[in-house]
């Protein structure tokens, strides 16, 4: 760990610290660490899968077998494990620093780490949503063996996610919306931060008074407008590191102001 690196941590950890409530905004580079690609890295999905074929919403509807092609491999990648990262997240959740997280991940790695409090804005892909009759089905009870999997009322099923051209779901904004403003720091970890609005929600982080802090290997259109710093380096590696400081500077004396 470099020296800059090292101070960054530092940095956050005092700073989540001192601000008391802290909220993350995830996005697929979160779960990199897993084994799952991100989307427009190198190798991302959509490299392989053209979204506007495979991952808009109006395919259900004329060829719905296609996005289920790029859903079933998705689906054996998405049965991956939390990587550091996550786990770190839910700790922070636990030691009562981080008030939740909005992810715009459908993995269910978060709740899966033990996270509680999770926002899904872009839905999750482990339910899948009748579009005939609205009736939900956990994945793992549906067979992927013929695409496009169907209802018992025959309707043509569709990932709980949300595909371009749906809307956000109208809950989740509101809670991002609101969390967004409440809180007094909002960790931005793996994002390219391009996809709105979920982009948009740092700025309102920002413009409620709150820090903005990136983790990402890359910089982004927030780092240098809306964060007040990024450190360099992976979800997996720097979150764990930030928790472990975050001790130590409690068993310092530091005072821990926890959640407001
Ligand atoms: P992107 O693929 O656009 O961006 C991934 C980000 O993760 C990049 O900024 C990478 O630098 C970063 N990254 C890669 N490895 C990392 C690691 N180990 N730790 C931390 N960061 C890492 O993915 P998203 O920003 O999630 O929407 O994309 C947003 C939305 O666009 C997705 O939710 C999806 C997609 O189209 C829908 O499908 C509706």
């Amino acid at each position: 760990m470099n020296r800059t690196m090292e101070s960054l941590i530092r940095r956050a950890a005092e700073d989540i610290m001192e601000r008391g409530t802290a909220a993350a905004l995830t996005g697929s580079g979160m779960s990199a660490e897993s084994g799952i690609p991100t989307f427009r890295d190198k190798g991302g999905f959509w490299e392989k899968y053209d979204p506007n074929l495979y991952a808009h919403i109006g395919t259900f509807f004329t060829d719905p077998g296609k996005p289920w092609q790029m859903v079933k491999e998705f689906d054996s990648i998405a049965r991956a494990q939390p990587n550091p990262g996550h786990h770190a997240l839910a700790e922070l959740e636990r030691m009562g620093y981080l008030k939740g997280v909005i992810t715009q991940n459908v993995d269910n790695l978060h709740q899966q780490a033990g996270s509680s409090n999770v926002i899904e804005f872009h839905g999750n892909m482990r339910r899948a949503v009748c579009l005939n009759c609205r009736r939900y089905y956990p994945m793992e009870e549906i067979s992927l063996e013929v695409l496009p999997p169907r209802c018992e009322c025959r309707g043509v099923l569709k990932p709980d996610a949300v595909f371009f051209g749906e809307p956000i779901p109208a809950i989740a904004l509101r809670q991002a919306q609101e969390a967004s403003q409440q809180c007094r720091l909002m960790l931005v970890i793996g994002t390219s931060a391009v996809i709105y609005p979920a982009a948009s929600l740092p700025r309102i982080a920002k413009e409620s008074g709150a820090m903005v802090v990136e983790i990402n290997p890359e910089t982004t259109p927030l780092t240098d407008h809306t964060s007040d710093y990024i450190i360099i380096g992976k979800a997996g590696e720097i979150l764990p590191k930030i928790v472990s400081e975050i001790r130590t500077l409690s068993r310092a004396g530091k005072e821990i102001p926890r959640s407001r």
